[in-house]
């Protein structure tokens, strides 16, 4: 990760663990790199991604001079939702993220990928983070959810049980899918900043989708290191922000009694939507 190295090194870090975000020091050639990336995803998201995405993507302006000014953005932001940017070195301490969400601020990395992850980038980005995370934050309900997240990872991670509910941020907020009336959409930020993903996740025969379900949710591991084996499909932002309102107290007693389920698991009172062959990933075992 030399990029973030290099704005790491000699920008100091905050206590909340913020950063400047240096604007100024971009190089032509992250912007350049930028814009590529905006480009091949703002061409293939229209009738993949939610609407309230792809309105939002247009309305954000991510795209006037490359990588967008956190300070300009958050300021349309903050209009719209309350909502603020803030740039951080890489990967903060989970209360530090969970107290940022909590008050409205998504902590965003600032470095770009190099000229070669194009593709594929393990850390996020800023393309990631930004292109990825923000837009949703435009949607009034979508903001809610976000910032009840961050209240809720602050009590879980007090409860100890903050593996399960980082299944359902992974689930939903990075990797979820959602109906709509013409067929599923995706919004997790994960899918929507990748290409390969993108394509993936709705028209690859491969992974299970299957209709979300709270508690099934959060005893489902994930896998980092590939695409889903199985993407959770919401009925919608309004739904999702009603089912997660509950007191969670009570769900983590009763899974912390079962059995975690792998990510190609199917149990019989699944909605499932597609069943996946999980070709992609016997092959790749094989
Ligand atoms: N309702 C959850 C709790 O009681 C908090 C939460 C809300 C978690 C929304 C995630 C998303 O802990
Ligand atoms: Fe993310």
């Amino acid at each position: 990760m030399q990029q973030a190295a290099k704005r790491t090194s000699d920008m100091p870090v905050n206590p909340d663990h913020t950063i400047d975000q240096d604007w100024e020091g971009y190089t032509a050639a992250e912007h350049a790199r930028w814009d590529a990336l905006f480009q091949r995803q703002s061409g293939l998201l229209p009738g993949r991604a939610c609407d309230a995405f792809v309105t939002a993507m247009n309305t954000l302006t991510l795209s006037d001079s490359g990588i967008p000014h956190f300070g300009r953005l958050s300021d349309r932001l903050e209009r719209l939702t309350g909502w603020r940017v803030v740039a951080v070195p890489g990967l903060v301490p989970d209360a530090v993220f969970f107290d940022h969400l909590a008050n409205r601020r998504f902590p965003a990395g600032a470095f770009i990928r190099a000229a070669d992850q194009m593709d594929y980038i393990e850390e996020p980005d800023v393309f990631h983070d930004v292109f990825g995370h923000v837009p949703l934050l435009a949607n009034p309900v979508f903001a809610d959810y976000m910032q009840a997240y961050g209240n809720g990872g602050l009590r879980a991670d007090g409860l100890g049980v903050l593996h399960h509910l980082a299944r359902l941020y992974w689930y939903t907020v990075e990797f979820g899918l959602v109906k709509s009336d013409d067929g599923l959409r995706i919004f997790g930020a994960g899918i929507v900043s990748s290409a390969t993903e993108t394509i993936f996740a709705l028209d690859d025969p491969s992974p299970n989708r299957v209709g979300f379900d709270l508690v099934r949710l959060l005893r489902t591991n994930y896998r980092i290191d590939d695409f889903q084996q199985t993407y959770f499909v919401i009925e919608s932002f309004e739904r999702l922000l009603e089912d997660t309102a509950q007191d969670f107290g009570p769900i983590y007693q009763r899974i912390g009694r079962l059995d975690d389920l792998d990510p190609p698991d199917l149990l019989p009172e699944d909605v499932v939507l597609a069943r996946g062959t999980q070709a992609y990933f016997t092959e790749k075992v094989a």
